[in-house]
């Protein structure tokens, strides 16, 4: 897969490539990452590539024609079709879903935008999609970017030592993670889950799987409501309640 990032800050976005599975999957040739600075395109002394808003007000905005120059830079540099994404706290929230889609294509073209925002007519004309990293106002799109990379290449065949790892992610089956636990047995007071020390195959994934019901229910009511439970799922979420339910009492019995 390529991706190519136009950036203010190369560095800060090729960072992502320099540790962990990322700079294992770079060294394996699973991807390759090109940043493309739009100062590079940007006009006067002091290559400038922001401007005032019209209407006033505060900031400044990013203008369209060092940005639409870095694309087409990136589309003459490889002419493959790339999917042009930009980086904004108005685009939809990035999902899981959405990086799968994403790790399936040949090459993403990924916008940064700074400053106040980006001038809409880059938007508009140059821009296939628009994504967020959350609700929340990051000082550019980098970290962003850094995320959709990161989300990809942990999805590249061959990326993870472990083939089942990705597989096993939460959000893979629309539902959070189920708690892990490693050694000591007893550590702080706490115990491992007995469950998970009987060896019993079919009886830890039915334990996994209700802890994963259990929590996404608790802490992301609106991920299981777009996954409709089915009986088996249902019973396993009406066990973990109970024993929820059993637990609470018998800590409020002890006030
Ligand atoms: N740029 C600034 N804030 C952002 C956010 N939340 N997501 C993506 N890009 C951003």
């Amino acid at each position: 897969m390529r991706f190519d990032v136009v950036t203010l800050f190369p560095e800060l976005v090729e960072s992502v490539g320099a540790f962990g599975v990322t700079r294992r999957a770079a060294e394996q040739g699973l991807y390759e990452l090109h940043c493309w600075n739009p100062r590079r395109w940007g006009s006067g002394a002091h290559q400038a590539v922001d401007d005032r808003p019209y209407g006033g007000g505060p900031g400044m905005v990013m203008q369209y024609e060092p940005l639409a120059a870095a694309l087409a830079a990136i589309r003459e540099a490889d002419p493959g079709p790339a999917r042009v994404i930009a980086l904004t706290p108005q685009g939809r929230p990035l999902d899981q879903a959405a990086v799968r889609r994403f790790a399936g294509l040949p090459r993403l073209a990924l916008v940064c935008g700074r400053y106040e925002g980006i001038d809409e007519r880059l938007l508009e004309s140059e821009v296939d999609e628009e994504w967020s990293l959350g609700d929340y106002v990051l000082s550019g799109g980098e970290l962003a970017a850094m995320a959709v990379i990161d989300a990809c290449v942990r999805l590249l065949p061959g990326a993870l030592g472990h083939d089942d790892s990705a597989t096993q992610d939460s959000f893979t089956e629309g539902l959070l993670d189920c708690p892990h636990y490693t050694r000591p047995e007893v550590v702080a007071g706490r115990a491992v889950p007995p469950e998970l020390l009987t060896g019993h195959h079919a009886q830890i994934e039915r334990w996994r799987r209700r802890e994963a019901l259990g929590r996404t229910w608790e802490r992301r009511p609106d991920l299981l409501a777009r996954l409709a439970p089915g009986p088996e799922d249902a019973a396993l979420l009406d066990e973990y309640r109970c024993l929820r339910r059993d637990a609470a009492g018998g800590r409020n019995g002890d006030d």
